[in-house]
């Protein structure tokens, strides 16, 4: 990426929007939300979609001011050297080309001077014929009988993007008609409980195992995967492997290393981040296992359809544009260091597990590209579950104590509707009454003169007294299709990507999941020679030592 060493925070544009910021403290929501204009200025719509930021502590000036921003920061330039394939992940020195993995057939997107999309098409024709033969029976396991489950092992990137799809798919009317009679589970906690969980009730006779990793040396993963081969070796035999298990990752050489069959791998490319792999074989083959391929190609149909708005409307009508800056403006000039999200569905009870990846890992940073130090602090902390299950839960905090913006993402149609007879309204409106109601109670809140006209009595009035003047946004999709859902995905991955062009960080690389993992190695040295040898604790301090003393001496862990 062409970086300059100038921070983000020097250009006037930056110095326009903090300035601004008084401006907007002297408002409430409660008085934007009057302005008929203002709120339709701040409705998008796209391909079924309909966003609604109204609620945001911003006004039209806001939004210029922000689009200011977006333009010192050359957002349209950095949005078009990712989508031309420059290595604008400089750290890794690669190119971030996720949008590759969606295009269309036809689509020329070149990286180093090549066009990836053959490539692309070519694992996806590979994953569509496998599928199709695990499915239909054509392969069948060693004792010759089709393989109904699957347990795909893979961790962080190789997990949560497919977990978000697969749960959003579950109840789908179409995917749910397809995935009839089979399993797909995920293995990635390296804790032993969550093999067990895993294995509990198949049969290795009747299992397929694709072990999902990038980079093939993940420690749990590898892990995982060789305590998953044991249990189909121990019942089957050692070459049931060839039938039982295959993989996906970019680094194939370490896939026939462990066994796998190379003819049994699906590839994908290091221009892939890992977070940002759902769309390649790390999800599509999982998903088209259990989905079926034609499924899970709607899924990619709509975050290209994204991708295609992302790339070619202008920022002010752009919908993960304008989210980024928005999230920009919460997070770096109002303040706010979290975000919540918050859709209206129980099918997306993954979603924000798997955005705070996308969003933490890529934003999380210290520096700046160029590896300076940022005089502002960038990401935000993500977290967020589906409604109402969230009011019930962190709804207090969110409405009285700090201020979070929230997300609200709702459904209009259900995939799986009930109306009680009796009853006043369906059990989706029931749900739905809630994803528009709580925005206006942040937006609005309770004044005690509001309280006082309702009789409240006064020592329970400060209690009972809402600030209000809490932002928030709406995303309304028409359904939750796998199309829909594709469109959901690639709408947070360019926003988050928007918000890392905009601060002018790597939001691609993750150095700072390193170090953790280099003391675990010495930890696991450690536990292995105290075990086998009986060595004594050497190179920890005080805490850890007394941590490890505890545990070696009580803990009964098989002994190598
Ligand atoms: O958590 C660090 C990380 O490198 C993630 O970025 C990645 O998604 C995950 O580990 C798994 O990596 P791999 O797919 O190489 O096993």
């Amino acid at each position: 990426m062409a970086s300059s060493t100038a921070s983000i925070s020097d250009p006037e544009a930056w110095k326009d929007l903090k300035g601004h910021v008084e401006d907007i403290k002297k408002t409430h929501l409660r008085d934007l939300m009057t302005d008929a204009n203002r709120c339709q200025s701040m409705m998008m719509e796209f391909d079924g979609l309909l966003l609604d930021y109204s609620r945001q502590r911003a006004t039209v000036e806001t939004v210029d001011k922000l689009l200011n921003l977006a333009k010192a920061a050359q957002l349209t330039e950095k949005i078009s050297r990712m989508f031309n394939g420059e290595h604008i992940n400089s750290t890794e020195n690669r190119s971030v080309l996720h949008v590759a993995l969606r295009a269309p057939k036809d689509a020329v997107i070149k990286a180093d001077g090549k066009n990836v999309v053959p490539e692309v098409w070519n694992v996806l024709d590979k994953i569509k014929e496998f599928s199709e033969k695990i499915r239909s029976g054509s392969w069948v396991g060693a004792t010759g009988k089709p393989l109904k489950d699957v347990i795909a092992i893979g961790i962080g990137g190789s997990f949560l993007g497919p977990l978000f799809v697969h749960t959003a798919l579950q109840t789908d009317p179409e995917a749910l008609e397809s995935a009839k009679g089979r399993q797909l589970r995920f293995l990635a906690n390296i804790d032993p409980v969550d093999v067990a969980r895993n294995i509990n009730g198949l049969n290795p006779e009747t299992t397929l195992v694709v072990v999902v990793s990038k980079t093939f040396t993940t420690a749990e993963t590898m892990l995982n995967a060789r305590t998953l081969r044991e249990w189909i070796t121990a019942a089957l035999g050692a070459s049931a492997v060839a039938k039982h298990m295959v993989a996906v990752s970019t680094n194939l050489a370490l896939v026939e290393k462990f066994g796998i069959d190379p003819n049994n791998a699906f590839a994908f490319w290091d221009w892939v981040g890992g977070r940002y792999s759902v769309c390649s074989a790390v999800g599509v083959l999982p998903l088209s296992l259990q989905y079926g391929f034609s499924v899970v190609e709607k899924f990619l149909k709509g975050a290209s359809s994204i991708d295609q708005h992302f790339q070619s409307t202008p920022i002010e009508k752009n919908i993960p544009v304008l989210l980024g800056l928005l999230s920009v403006w919460n997070v770096s000039f109002l303040g706010y260091p979290a975000r919540a999200i918050l859709p209206h569905s129980q099918a997306l009870e993954k979603f924000a597990p798997h955005i705070q990846q996308v969003s933490m890992e890529s934003n999380g940073k210290g520096v700046s590209i160029d590896g300076l130090p940022l005089p502002f602090e960038t990401g935000e902390i993500d977290f967020g579950e589906p409604g109402t299950n969230g009011q019930h839960s962190f709804y207090q905090l969110i409405h009285q104590g700090r201020v979070i913006p929230c997300d609200f993402i709702g459904i209009v149609k259900s995939q799986q509707p009930v109306y009680l007879k009796g009853e006043v309204v369906s059990n989706h409106d029931e749900l739905m009454s809630n994803f528009f109601a709580q925005p206006d109670a942040l937006a609005y809140g309770k004044t005690p003169e509001q309280l006082q006209k309702e009789n409240v009595s006064e020592n329970l009035i400060p209690h009972k007294t809402f600030s209000g003047n809490r932002p928030s946004l709406s995303l309304l999709l028409p359904e939750l299709t796998a199309y829909n859902v594709g469109q959901l995905l690639a709408i947070y991955e360019h926003r988050v990507a928007v918000q890392g062009f905009v601060w002018g960080i790597n939001s691609f690389d993750q150095w700072g999941v390193e170090l953790g993992k280099v003391l675990a190695t010495h930890v696991r040295k450690q536990l292995h020679s105290s075990r086998t040898q009986g060595t004594t604790l050497e190179g920890f301090n005080y805490s850890t030592t007394t941590l490890l003393k505890r545990y070696l001496e009580t803990s009964s862990e098989p002994q190598m």
